[in-house]
């Protein structure tokens, strides 16, 4: 039975995850917006015996899927296939509980959402616009913005897409960009005529200022009131829902060859379709019965889409229930960086659950206490280790395994009778039993960091009452109330099993094992006497290990590689000078000689010593190239390049008689210069 009054007249829950794009892994970012969260709501209505479908799936259509095939010489289809599987996979092995997890390139997505855009065509509900847009001659297609680029109007960036200039954040339309050129041939597109339908959300606007603005205004997330208000109050505009692509759901009707439902509004049916798939003909009830709670877990970039665009298509539909909550978070950023899959700022979920095997439950804590619920948040890699040290080990595991242990060398495993009992006693039960309610009202009001502290604060208890009865001493002074104190931790432990379970199901499951008992319903996991007098343990398990500094370093470091590469990718050479002339050249004295000697200077980690034959006699010159040469004496031999007329200057005590000349690489490296073949010592360069 839920605790919240306003939920007490629902039947069941249909919770939808935003599906994410096959076209990439997922990472740490979507998992502490979307998943975590929305598995935790799901899993923790299912142990108050509510009826709930939970349902995820991949979105694998729009045009960067697309865009990804063509660079990569494949079909969309095989992309993703590929990111399908990843994704899917790596969901199930962080133990995100969904009932079904399909994708939108199905068949019967494919005619569920034909057949939605046919019935609101067929009764009137898009208006059809023919506008201009760009097309390509000689690929001869209309070009998705995405597929033009050219000149920024408002920062000269010379690389803009035809919806936005990442250079400098601006939203354009194709239209805008100055010498616009198609990336699939390369040649200047040219402006066309094409027909699209267009759904007129101008004409929602009473109905949804009422809805949202009005009767959720309370219970909506503020972030996500806020959000839907701008939208509503700048005056919401027609949004064409058909594109000219060749990749994604036909256009049902006479007339589209050529054209595809927009990608944002075949992707939301998918959760229909989904429910389709999974429940046959029963499907209606979880979409269209009032007794039905509809919960749409998101990011904060999909807000619009669903509480405005997809509700506005609902209702269009009009026999659809509309969503109860859309409790939609704000981003996680990585290391003070914001997460981003083209520059690899990311964890990604499947690299963790090979590199940290049997950490699921560590990465479900960090990212559920760290979730940005009510602004951006950020993940460190060494907050992770304190967590899972000082947290996770410290309190929970500490306090689960002392009970145990202590189980086993007192009592031989079985679960001592109580005696009576003292005030304090009966305060750890009176805490026990509120403990649910507590957690449970957090989760149904979506404050999950507050219900995961609030968990946490039961294992805590259950430490304190350890520490304070001290039951290692007390076995010898006052076995009767240390029966008692080892009965009542044990309750505590049973109770977790079932508390931590909607965040952590894997340490659930282990603690079940070791307690010999399973979850119990959510409504009784306060009880003081779920474990019988009598009952048998198993053997102490730790839940939980100290995570050692090697393993964060490994990680930090990988993240160091992939900034380092970011840098090189960035790579650009440098701006040429003002123009000089050649009086200016011919001042300085450029020169070629042999090394005959060369060693590190003493005490000076960054130089080089070198002799040269300057062809006149020998010069000493100082350079500090020394990380990259690390056996000088090799250079012994080799002719290099010097400027000859630089006046003398003392480098670590050593007079230096001019500057070898060496270039710089794009990663900072330097690499001495050489003649091609071997010239007299002395030759000038020039
Ligand atoms: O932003 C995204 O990743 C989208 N693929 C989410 C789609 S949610 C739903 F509408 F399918
Ligand atoms: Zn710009």
């Amino acid at each position: 039975m839920v605790y919240t009054e306003s939920d007490k007249r629902y039947r069941r829950y249909t919770i939808t995850s935003a599906l994410p794009y096959a076209n990439g892994p997922v990472h740490i970012g979507h998992l502490a917006g979307v998943y975590v969260p929305a598995d935790v709501y799901a899993r923790y209505l299912r142990l108050q015996g509510e009826e709930v479908l939970f349902i995820g799936g991949s979105d694998e259509h729009g045009v960067p899927i697309t865009i990804k095939a063509r660079k990569e010489g494949c079909t969309p289809q095989d992309i993703v296939d590929r990111y399908h599987k990843i994704i899917k996979d790596s969901f199930e092995g962080l133990g995100i509980s969904f009932d079904v997890y399909s994708r939108t390139s199905g068949k019967t997505h494919a005619e569920t959402s034909a057949a939605f855009f046919k019935k609101l065509y067929d009764e009137g509900k898009f208006i059809e616009k023919e506008s201009e847009q760009y097309y390509d001659t000689e690929a001869h297609q209309f070009l998705a913005d995405r597929y033009i680029t050219g000149t920024c109007p408002h920062c000269g960036n010379e690389h803009a897409y035809g919806d936005q200039c990442e250079a400098c954040g601006t939203s354009l339309a194709a239209t805008d960009l100055i010498n616009p050129k198609s990336t699939l041939s390369g040649s200047k597109p040219v402006l066309r005529n094409t027909r699209h339908w267009f759904l007129p959300l101008d004409r929602d606007e009473q109905w949804l200022r009422q809805w949202i603005l009005e009767e959720h205004r309370s219970d909506w997330k503020t972030n996500v009131y806020g959000q839907c208000k701008s939208w509503i109050d700048a005056g919401l505009q027609p949004r064409a829902v058909t594109r000219d692509l060749d990749w994604g759901v036909k256009v049902p009707i006479e007339g589209a060859e050529g054209k595809v439902l927009y990608v944002w509004f075949d992707a939301p049916i998918g959760y229909i379709s989904f429910t389709k798939e999974l429940k046959g003909d029963s499907w209606e009830q979880w979409w269209k019965a009032d007794d039905t709670k509809l919960v749409h877990f998101i990011g904060k970039d999909n807000i619009v889409f669903h509480c405005i665009i997809f509700p506005a298509m609902l209702k269009a539909e009009g026999s659809y229930i509309l969503p109860a909550n859309v409790p939609a978070n704000e981003f996680l950023n990585l290391e003070g960086d914001k997460i981003s899959t083209s520059r690899n700022w990311a964890v990604w979920l499947h690299e963790y659950l090979a590199d940290l095997p049997g950490k699921q439950d560590v990465l479900r804590y960090t990212l559920c206490s760290n979730a940005p619920e009510t602004k951006d948040n950020d993940f460190t890699w060494k907050d992770f280790q304190l967590k899972n040290n000082s947290e996770l080990v410290a309190i929970l595991g500490n306090f689960v395994n002392r009970t145990v242990v202590l189980t086993h060398k007192y009592y031989g495993g079985q679960v001592p009778e109580r005696g009576e009992l003292t005030e304090a006693d009966q305060a750890v039960i009176d805490s026990l039993r509120q403990a649910p309610e507590r957690i449970g009202r957090a989760i149904e009001t979506y404050r999950l960091r507050e219900a995961l502290a609030e968990m946490m604060n039961v294992a805590r208890m259950g430490n304190k009452y350890l520490t304070d009865n001290e039951p290692w001493k007390s076995i010898k002074t006052d076995p009767e109330h240390t029966a008692t104190v080892i009965n009542l931790s044990l309750q505590i432990c049973a109770s977790l099993a079932t508390l931590c379970q909607p965040f952590m199901p894997f340490t659930s499951e282990k603690l079940q094992q070791m307690l010999g008992t399973e979850v119990c319903p959510w409504s009784e996991a306060g009880r003081d006497n779920t474990l019988m007098a009598g009952h048998q343990l198993h053997e102490a398990v730790l839940l939980f290990d100290k995570i050692d500094d090697s393993v964060i370093e490994a990680q930090v470091a990988k993240l160091e590689a992939t900034k380092q590469q970011n840098a090189l990718n960035a790579w650009q050479p440098a701006e040429v000078k003002a123009n000089v002339s050649i009086d200016d050249f011919g001042r300085l004295d450029l020169r070629v000689g042999t090394v005959t000697e060369c060693h590190k200077v003493p005490k000076a980690d960054k130089l080089l010593q070198f002799s040269i034959d300057d062809g006149t006699g020998m010069r000493t010159i100082v350079s500090g190239i020394a990380k990259y040469y690390p056996n000088p004496e090799q250079l012994v031999g080799r002719q290099v390049c010097f400027v000859a007329n630089f006046a003398p200057r003392k480098l670590k005590g050593v007079e230096s008689q001019g500057m070898i000349l060496s270039v710089a690489d794009k990663d900072g490296s330097l690499a001495l210069l050489e003649p091609d073949r071997l010239v007299a010592n002395g030759c000038n360069i020039g």
